[in-house]
């Protein structure tokens, strides 16, 4: 079958088997891509009308105890400049948020063991208590059930946590021994028979990944159905071992965005701070490439320039209302609007 065929029915049917996937993704051309551009859009605009919902990113701390390999705040990075926020800082950032509409709050960071159950829970209820109308999530890698359970419990509503990769070579290439494949599943079942709405996803060209990975990434990821999918390119960081490795590209990750989104019609899809960075209005296309969730960076200016996972991390954020405001005016010129919402996911709970 020619590729714009297996595009075709892919955008009818919402799935391929696993060697039309393949097909699809190696022997993609410009026209394919189009296609189904204009039908991931199509499925976007049918699922969640023109609104973009938008989250405020919180980095709220930059040690992590893991050393993957591509990450710029592994733990052997002995140049990066290590930082924890407050309890203040963090509750300052959402009352900034929530001033300029954002209705849902990130805290994202490495996994710092500094951040126990107590005083992550502690957090967690005092933004839910000050501002009950808002959705928290909660993006602070691998922990044990009963701390899922916990932070649940505390008022989390949301948990992303990418899989990287749902090939155990590939997983072993990227992470350091001791870090499973295995355990990354485990976790994400487990928030999500705790209930969390749950975000999985992956790089786009990172170091050893094969066109058949990627058909398992998206094998995994329309078997599990995630709430969310956050995918962006590898981008190389250069303290890190895999500092003269090539990026990852713009183009197989806007394409793999519109597969994601017809092969899951129903998921949140955001346009990536890495998708920005790669690419001059990387945002924006990602949007018209069936994206329809963008997460503005509301960290303190100082922060931002320390949790740099990658090279030239974009670092423009909402801290200005202007910011804010252009990416406003940047989607309503492509027909998007920014509602004040916490943009629930279609799809529904464990
Ligand atoms: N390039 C692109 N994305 C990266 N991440 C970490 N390091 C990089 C990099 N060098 C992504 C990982 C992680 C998320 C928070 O950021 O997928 O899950």
């Amino acid at each position: 079958m020619n590729t714009l065929a297996l595009a075709e029915r892919l955008a009818e049917e919402h799935d391929l088997e696993d060697g039309e996937l393949l097909q699809l993704l190696e022997r993609r051309d410009p026209e394919t891509g189009e296609y189904l551009r204009r039908q991931a859009q199509t499925t976007a605009r049918a699922q969640y009308g023109n609104q973009v919902y938008i989250r405020g990113l919180i980095e709220f701390t930059n040690y992590c105890k893991n050393d993957c390999y591509y990450c710029g705040i592994r733990k052997s990075n002995q140049r990066a400049r290590r930082y924890r926020l407050t309890a203040g800082e963090i509750l300052a950032c959402c009352d900034m948020g929530y001033a300029l509409g954002f209705r849902t709050f990130v805290l994202q960071g490495g996994e710092d063991p500094w951040f126990t159950d107590g005083r992550l829970c502690a957090l967690v209820s005092d933004i839910r208590e000050r501002y009950p109308d808002c959705a928290v999530t909660l993006s602070v890698g691998e922990r044990s059930r009963e701390s899922y359970r916990l932070l649940k419990e505390a008022g989390a509503q949301r948990y992303l946590l990418r899989h990287e990769t749902a090939t155990e070579r590939h997983y072993r290439q990227l992470h350091p021994p001791g870090m499973e494949l295995s355990r990354r599943m485990a976790c994400l079942h487990t928030l999500r028979e705790l209930g969390y709405q749950v975000g999985a996803g992956f790089m786009v060209g990172s170091p050893g990944q094969s066109p058949e990975d990627l058909v398992r990434d998206l094998r995994f990821l329309k078997e599990f159905r995630p709430h969310m999918v956050g995918i962006g390119p590898f981008l190389r960081q250069q303290d890190t071992p895999f500092r003269d490795c090539p990026n990852g590209s713009g183009e197989l990750t806007l394409f793999l965005l519109s597969v994601i989104r017809l092969l899951l019609p129903e998921t949140l899809l955001p346009a990536t701070t890495a998708l920005g960075t790669l690419l001059p209005d990387g945002r924006e296309a990602g949007i018209l490439h069936g994206a329809n969730v963008v997460m503005p960076n509301l960290s303190p200016e100082d922060a931002r320039g320390k949790y740099l996972l990658y090279d030239n991390k974009l670092a423009s954020g909402a801290e200005a209302a202007e910011c804010l405001e252009q990416l406003r005016e940047s989607l309503g010129k492509i027909g998007y609007e920014i509602p004040v919402s916490r943009g629930d996911s279609r799809i529904e709970t464990a």
